[in-house]
């Protein structure tokens, strides 16, 4: 077995957190480049279902980042997008899945070296956590039976 590198997807909304991440690129700071952003046009677009089904998709960690809180473009979309998290967590803790796979951060357009900073934090994070519980399921499904001759 290879060594775990872990799939995680940021949702970025497209005013603020989006342009901090490109502003992390244009400053060239780095952060692990297996965290894939999905930009929406705000975090209060992030439904629970979107969550779920992404870790059912494979995702080992997932990183839910708007603008600070009261700068939301749609006034209480990020305060709509840190209730379904904090709600996702605790089904992910109750169903074994590990609520720390989850988190939600805020930023302003001009914090890329937080949106860096904060990209490795949640890499490191779920590094320590391992592979997500539904994908050593579904890696131990696939595996070949392989029968011993007598
Ligand atoms: Fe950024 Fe709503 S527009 S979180």
């Amino acid at each position: 077995m290879g060594r775990f590198e872990p799939k995680i997807l940021a949702f970025c909304c497209s005013y603020c957190s989006y342009a901090a991440a490109d502003l992390a690129g244009a400053m060239r700071l780095q952060y692990p480049g297996n965290i894939k952003i999905i930009k929406v046009p705000c975090t209060g677009k992030v439904d629970l279902i979107h969550l779920l089904l992404a870790f059912e998709q494979g995702a080992d960690g997932i990183m839910v980042a708007g603008c600070l809180e009261g700068n939301c473009h749609f006034l209480s979309g990020n305060l709509r997008a840190r209730q379904r998290v904090n709600r996702v967590m605790a089904i992910l803790d109750r169903i074994g899945l590990e609520g720390d796979r989850l988190a939600m951060f805020n930023l302003s357009a001009g914090m890329g070296a937080r949106f860096a900073e904060m990209a490795r934090e949640m890499y490191a994070q779920v590094l320590k956590l391992g592979p997500s519980p539904i994908n050593i399921a579904r890696e131990t499904a696939a595996r070949p039976i392989v029968e011993v001759a007598a």
